[in-house]
This record gives structure tokens, sequence and C-alpha cells, in this order.
């Protein structure tokens, strides 16, 4: 049980890194938090900054959660705790503690807390995603049906893990609440990204 309480509070410490904010300062962006979409994550960092500061943004978010619950993993952790500390990371990036608890919606995080399930898992939901953006063009839409399949991937293909599974699903889906409302309206951006400049 001190384990379990550690990893939580250590998995909620490393989600609260919010590398969106960190990578755009490092290389001499706007804050996320104040353009696009307003979103400290790597489809908004695409927009304002173009692709190789998305995917260091997308790889450093899916090691938040890939790494705490790998660790716990190997130390053997029951399903259930690797399930909560799962959603401790992902409340970390949703609600970091060192950045004044405004932070993203948890699809990187959580796509790799989920990775270490199983790499058919990980396959599924990649694939996913891909597919529903390429179709779509809406990365919160790829998101939120992804989210909606996750739990019947892993009901399927391991079914220790549905129900923690599902609750971050639940969580993801939640914080998409404002890209629902906008996809609705028809008003949600399309996945788009910054344009290097020729001149
Ligand atoms: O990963 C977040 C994504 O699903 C939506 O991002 O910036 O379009 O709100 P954004």
């Amino acid at each position: 049980i001190l384990l379990t309480l550690l990893m939580l509070v250590a998995a909620y410490l490393a989600g609260s890194v919010s590398s969106a904010v960190l990578v755009c300062r490092l290389r001499g962006l706007p804050d996320p938090r104040t353009q696009g979409s307003g979103n400290p994550g790597a489809t908004n960092v695409l927009r304002i900054g173009g692709a190789s500061s998305a995917v260091m943004v997308l790889l450093f978010d899916m090691l938040k959660g890939a790494v705490p619950t790998y660790i716990a993993y190997r130390l053997g952790v029951d399903a259930v705790a690797l399930g909560l500390i799962a959603i401790a990371a992902c409340l970390g990036h949703i609600y970091p503690i060192f950045f004044g608890f405004k932070g993203g919606k948890g699809v990187a995080t959580a796509f790799g807390a989920m990775a270490p399930i199983g790499d058919d898992l990980a396959l599924c939901l990649l694939a996913s995603w891909v597919v529903l953006v390429l179709i779509s063009r809406y990365s919160s839409l790829a998101a939120i049906l992804t989210a909606l399949l996750a739990p019947l991937y892993t009901w399927w293909l391991d079914d220790r893990f549905t129900i923690p599974v599902a609750m971050l699903s639940t969580l993801i889906i939640i914080r998409h609440k404002d890209n629902i409302q906008r996809l609705l309206r028809g008003e949600e951006s399309k996945m788009s990204r910054k344009k290097h400049s020729t001149s």
C-alpha cells in the first residue's frame, strides 16, 4: 500500500510537468495556453510551433503516463492500483501542480499509460486514432472516439484492465467537453500544422 501511495504521488508529479508549455518556452514560441485552442498539448503545439515541437511534446507527454505505470507494473502492483496510478498521471497532466492547475486533455498521457498493458492494445489505439484523424481531420474527434473504443479493445485483449481503462476514457471524454460543443456547432478547428516560413 505504501508503494502504491508513493507511485500515485510520483505519477501525479510527473504528469504535472507540462511539456507543451516548456517546449514552447525553450523554442521561443508563444505560450500554448494563450494561442490556438488554448490547450497545452501536442495538437495545439503543432498549430503554433510546427511538427518537431509537437513531436517532442507528444513523446514527453506519453512518457509521463508510460514510465510510472510501467515501473509500477514491474514492481508487481495489481491491476486496480495500476489503473489508479495511470489516472494520477493523467490528473497531473490535466491539473498540473506546477502550472496553476491549468493543463491539457490527457490524450497522449493516457495513451502512454495504457500502452504498457500490451503492444496489441497500443497498436489498436494508435491505428484507430490515426485512421480517425485521416478521415475526419479533427484531432479531438479522433481522441474522443478512440477513448470510446479503448475499453472495448481492452475487454477483448486483456480483461483485467477494462475498468481502469474505462475510467481513463471517461476522464478524457469529460475533458473534451468544449471540443464536443465546438464539433456539434461545426466550429472545431481541424488538425493543422504551422507551415515553415520560406522567406
Ligand atoms: O489532445 C487534445 C486534442 O484531442 C484536442 O486538442 O487543441 O484541438 O483542443 P485541441
